[in-house]
C-alpha cells in the first residue's frame, strides 16, 4: 500500500531574506538564512522571488492608467491560448502551460514601477537551486516554485506548483482499497500543490517570507516536475471559458450542417426532433405571415406508400423523356435513401396571407417572396438538426410530384411541397467546415 500523507508535518518560514533584485543569489540567500535545512526537506519558494533574481521584471509607467495597459498587453504577449474574459479579467494559458488569471502577470510585491512576469523555466529555476543546496550544505532537498491561483469551481485562490524539483508530484491511488474495502480508482493527489499551498499558510502574501521548508513528508523523487500536472488541452473539459463556448457554438452552427445521405440505426429522440422544428418556424416570412408547415412522417406505412406514389411519376416522367429501363433502374435506385432514413420531414408552404395583384409580374414575385421564406424555414431546420448532431439531407423530389404528395397524405391544393428532410445520426462524425474565400460574395 502506498500512501502520501504522513502523520506529522512542520512548516518553517525562512525569515530574514533580503529583498531581491535581478542577479541576486537567491542560493546563497537562503542557504545563509535557512543553515538548518535538512536532507529530506521541501523548499517551498514564491514565483515572485525567482522572477525577481532571473530579471522577469517589466518597467511600468507611475500612471495607474498607462500602467495598467502596459501590464494588458504583457497578458496578452505571456498568453499562448486565451481561455475566457471576465469582464476586465483575462484567464489564459501562458508560456508555461499554467492556465491562470492574467497570464500570471503581476504587480503585488514588487516596486511601483515594475510588473514581474513567471520565470522562463520554473522547473529549471527549482532545479537549479536543488543543486545549489546540495553544494552550499550538503543536503538533498525538494524544491517548489509557487504562484497563487484560483481554481475551477471553488471560491478563492490557493498557491500552486508551478516548477519543482526533487519531488514525486502526484500521487495516484488507483487500485488501492480503501480502510472500508473499497478500491479507488481515480483518485490522484496532487502532492506539489498541496505541499504549495501549505506552505503559504506561513509565507503568507504580506509578511515579506517568500521561502518556507515543509519538513516531515516521505520524499520521493521519480523525476516528475510540476510541468506533469498541467492538463494536456485534448483532456481538458473546460479548454474555453463558457461564454466563449457559447460563442463558438453560436459561430459554428451554420457551419456544422452538411447534407447526410448515411444514418446509424440509432432511433432519432422526438424531442430534438420537435425542438429542431420549432426552432426552424421562427424563420421569417412576408407580411408576418406563418406559411410553412412540416410534416413528420412518422407513419412508415404512410411514407413507404407516399414513396413509392412518388416513384411510379418519377418513373412516368423519365419514360416520357425517353429513358431506357435500365437507365431508370439505375436513377430510381438513386431515391432509396428517403425510405431508408430513421425520420422523414416534408416542408410545405402554405402561402395563406400572400397578396395577390391585377398583374402577373407582381404575383409571380409575391409567390418568389412565400418561395424564399419557405427555404429560410428549411435551412433553419437543417441548420437546428445539425446543432443537435443530428444529420439531415433536403430531397427535393416531392416538389417534382406535388399532386402526387397532395393526394396520398389528404393535403389541401394549396400545400405546395418543398421537399423532403431525410434525418438520422450520422455514421460519420463530420465536423465544422472551414470559412475559406467565398466565392459568392460581391461587394460593391
Ligand atoms: C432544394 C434542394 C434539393 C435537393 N435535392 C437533393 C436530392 O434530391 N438528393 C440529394 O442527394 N441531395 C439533394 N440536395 C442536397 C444538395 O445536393 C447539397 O446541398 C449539395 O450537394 C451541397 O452539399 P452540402 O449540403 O453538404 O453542403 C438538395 C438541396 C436542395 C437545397
Amino acid at each position: 500500500m502506498s500512501e502520501h500523507s504522513v502523520d506529522r508535518l512542520e512548516i518553517l518560514p525562512v525569515a530574514g531574506l533580503p529583498e531581491f533584485r535581478p542577479g541576486d543569489d537567491l542560493t546563497g540567500a537562503i542557504a545563509n538564512a535557512a543553515p538548518w535545512l535538512r536532507s529530506g526537506d521541501v523548499v517551498v519558494v514564491t514565483s515572485k522571488v525567482v522572477s525577481k533574481i532571473e530579471g522577469m521584471l517589466i518597467r511600468v509607467p507611475s500612471d495607474p492608467e498607462e500602467r495598467d495597459a502596459v501590464r494588458r498587453e504583457w497578458v496578452e504577449k505571456e498568453a499562448v491560448r486565451i481561455i475566457a474574459r471576465f469582464g476586465r479579467t483575462l484567464v489564459t494559458q501562458n508560456r508555461i502551460g499554467v492556465v491562470q488569471a492574467a497570464s500570471g502577470v503581476d504587480g503585488s510585491n514588487v516596486d511601483k514601477g515594475e510588473i514581474a512576469l513567471l520565470p522562463t523555466d520554473p522547473d529549471a529555476s527549482a532545479l537549479a537551486l536543488r543543486n545549489g543546496l546540495r553544494e552550499r550544505l550538503g543536503v538533498e532537498v525538494a524544491v517548489v516554485v509557487t504562484d497563487t491561483m484560483g481554481r475551477a469551481w471553488r471560491v478563492g485562490q490557493t498557491d500552486a506548483a508551478i516548477g519543482s524539483s526533487g519531488l514525486k508530484v502526484l500521487h495516484s491511488y488507483e487500485g488501492e482499497v480503501d480502510g472500508q474495502g473499497n478500491e479507488l480508482q481515480v483518485t490522484e493527489i496532487a502532492v506539489a500543490d498541496e505541499v504549495a499551498a501549505a506552505a503559504d499558510l506561513v509565507k503568507g502574501k504580506l509578511k515579506a517570507t517568500p521561502v518556507a521548508v515543509v519538513r516531515g513528508l516521505s520524499l520521493v523523487d521519480d523525476g516528475s516536475t510540476a510541468r506533469k500536472l498541467v492538463r494536456p488541452v485534448e483532456e481538458d473539459m473546460f479548454r474555453l471559458g463558457v461564454a466563449e463556448a457559447i460563442a463558438q457554438g453560436r459561430r459554428e452552427a451554420v457551419l456544422v450542417r452538411r447534407s447526410v445521405r448515411e444514418f446509424t440505426d440509432e432511433p432519432v429522440d422526438p424531442v430534438l426532433l420537435r425542438r429542431s422544428i420549432a426552432a426552424a418556424l421562427t424563420a421569417p416570412a412576408p407580411h408576418h405571415t406563418k406559411p410553412v408547415r412540416f410534416v413528420w412522417l412518422r407513419d412508415r406505412g404512410l411514407r413507404t406508400k407516399l414513396l413509392e406514389a412518388m416513384r411510379e411519376s418519377w418513373l412516368a416522367d423519365l419514360r416520357a423523356d425517353g429513358f431506357t429501363d435500365e437507365q431508370l433502374a439505375k436513377r430510381v435506385s438513386r431515391g432509396e435513401i428517403l425510405f431508408n432514413a430513421p425520420e422523414v420531414v416534408l416542408p410545405f408552404l402554405v402561402p395563406e396571407g400572400a397578396h395577390t395583384y391585377p398583374d402577373a409580374r407582381r404575383n409571380d414575385c409575391e409567390r418568389t417572396m412565400f418561395t424564399v421564406a419557405g427555404g429560410a424555414a428549411v435551412q433553419g431546420l437543417l441548420v437546428a438538426l445539425a446543432a443537435e448532431e443530428l444529420g439531415s439531407c433536403w430531397i427535393g423530389s416531392t416538389i417534382f410530384a406535388a399532386d402526387v404528395v397532395r393526394e396520398v397524405l389528404g393535403l389541401e391544393t394549396n400545400w405546395q411541397p418543398l421537399g423532403a428532410v431525410a434525418i438520422g445520426h450520422p455514421t460519420t462524425a463530420a465536423g465544422v467546415r472551414s470559412l475559406g474565400q467565398p466565392d459568392g460574395l460581391v461587394e460593391l
